[in-house]
């Protein structure tokens, strides 16, 4: 079972029936907030009763802050204070937290036993009237209306919320239950090919040299292709404008040179830069020179900044969608066969002409751009959430495929997903950034694309956040190769 991921996560048993344990085992220590911890921070020690006002005092802050901040909070106290669980669920609420009761029925006689062997028991009585107590547990819980209750002999995985959006505001009963049990699978019945999408060079004083170990990375991990931006300033989004950020169709021709198998490509080039014409003579010269691997992403542009830093212009949105509607024509044209008047030109004489069908996919999710990938285009490109994919499959009425960038940030283990986001967020609030880039293990990314795989997506667009060089290419192999043997192309 998933357990939805930030969350409040609210332990409730006897002592002894395995809570710490528990929260050790699936949460990072800074994630746990435990009574007894703050009791010996506060006190002499976790047995001193005596700190404990202070203790909780202590942790109500900690679980205000966290909470606040909407990070995944773990309350280890005894949890049968109905009040305080009551005030810790309204304020994860309040924050857009799902809320989740973990509850520890243990045999009553192996929990005085263990109890027995610890250093500092409790007495026998104390833990026969919590013992007493937890009998009332579910039936409170269930009138509760927590999110989700779990029993803890359940084996759980905090994994991420995706398929079930929790929106902030006073909750339903039915709001961020957890995703159904969906074990990520070796294999699934549809094949995804997973394309890199370089936006960051981190290429040093070898430029050249840092293109290809990316390339030759790509190639051992099973990526099916590497995709360039297209950006004349780097985009915050990515890095900082005096970071290197390579002209694409340039930089496509050295990796058609040092690559044979992958396919190559702008994701997106936008048609504020170059005439339509130029734009088709540089994809059919890769496509010529690459033995027919060449695609072609292209959009409306976006950054007015870089506009204006080159001496471009930058019209308003539509005159710019208009020109993407008015380019794609023409780019095709220049790229059929034969020469004669066309899509507005006088004749089409373009040659080399291209060796393959390259793919033109549009990229944006926004209505109009949706309608121009749907009549102009091959497919379009969104965002891998999913509200936003099943919005995109219904524009295009199984007409025109989707393709999708995802910017995930993965990590071996639930710590090291935690530290990458920790270095890699800027200045952006930990929670938000987490969620927008997916962050989660090689087998939470597998679930999701799996998902994708579902929906009948057959390319994903990969940008790896911070990447540096082939080891954060070659992480990613475990997800690529999860599709690999999906069957027939
Ligand atoms: N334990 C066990 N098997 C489990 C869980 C716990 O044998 N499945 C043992 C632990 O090793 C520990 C003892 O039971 O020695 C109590 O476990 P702990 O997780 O510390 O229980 P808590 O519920 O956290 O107890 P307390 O309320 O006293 O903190
Ligand atoms: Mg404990």
């Amino acid at each position: 079972m998933t357990v939805p991921d930030p969350a409040l996560v609210v332990l409730i048993g006897a002592s002894g029936s395995g809570k710490s344990t528990w929260a050790a085992a699936h949460y990072r220590p800074s994630e746990v907030v435990s009574s007894d911890v703050l009791r010996a921070v506060v006190g002499s020690g976790p047995a001193d009763l005596d700190a404990s006002v202070d203790a909780f005092a202590v942790l109500e802050q900690i679980v205000a802050a966290r909470i606040g901040r909407g990070l995944t909070t773990v309350v280890d106290t005894l949890g049968t204070d109905v009040p305080r669980r009551i005030a810790w669920r309204d304020a994860a609420r309040r924050a857009g937290l799902p809320t989740v009761a973990v509850v520890f029925h243990v045999d009553p006689a192996e929990c005085r036993r263990r109890n027995r062997e610890r250093d500092r028991p409790v007495p026998a009585p104390v833990l026969t009237a919590q013992l007493r107590r937890m009998r009332d547990v579910r039936v409170e819980l269930a009138a509760e209306g927590w999110d989700l209750v779990v029993d803890a002999a359940t084996p759980v995985e905090p994994g991420p919320g995706e398929a079930t959006p929790v929106e902030p505001g006073p909750g339903k009963a039915a709001r961020g239950k957890a995703a159904p049990a969906e074990p990520a699978p070796a294999t699934v019945d549809r094949p995804l090919g997973v394309v890199l999408q370089i936006s960051r060079f981190a290429w040093g004083d070898d430029p050249a040299g840092w293109l290809r170990s990316i390339a030759d990375a790509a190639t051992e991990a099973g990526f099916e292709g590497l995709a360039l931006m297209d950006h004349l300033i780097q985009i915050p989004q990515v890095g900082r404008a005096w970071e290197p950020i390579p002209e694409p169709l340039v930089t496509l021709g050295l990796l058609a040179g040092v690559t044979s198998g992958l396919k190559l490509g702008t994701l997106v080039t936008p048609v504020t830069y170059r005439a339509p014409g130029i734009i088709a003579k540089s994809l059919a010269t890769l496509d010529a020179l690459s033995g027919g691997r060449a695609f072609c992403g292209i959009g409306a542009g976006w950054w007015a900044r870089e506009h204006g830093g080159f001496g471009l212009a930058f019209p308003g949105a539509r005159e710019r969608l208009d020109q993407l509607e008015r380019a794609i024509p023409v780019i095709r044209a220049l790229w059929a066969s034969g020469t004669k008047p066309a899509a507005g030109l006088p004749e089409t004489t373009c040659y080399p002409r291209p060796v393959s069908d390259i793919p033109i996919i549009v990229g944006g999710s926004g209505a109009r751009t949706l309608q121009i990938a749907k009549r102009f285009g091959d497919a379009c490109n969104v965002a891998s959430d999913l509200e936003i994919v099943d919005r995109a499959i219904k524009a295009m009425a199984g007409q025109r495929a989707v393709t999708v960038l995802d910017v995930p940030i993965v990590g071996r283990d639930r710590e090291d997903v935690a530290a990458r986001v920790e270095k890699l967020r800027g200045r952006t609030p930990a929670a938000g950034f987490a969620r927008r880039h997916h962050a989660g293990t090689p087998d939470d990314q597998l679930g999701r694309y799996r998902l994708l795989a579902q929906r009948g997506i057959r390319t994903v667009f990969v940008a790896l956040p911070g990447l540096a060089g082939p080891d954060d290419v070659l992480r990613f192999a475990p997800i690529v190769s999860g599709f690999a043997e999906a069957g027939p192309t």
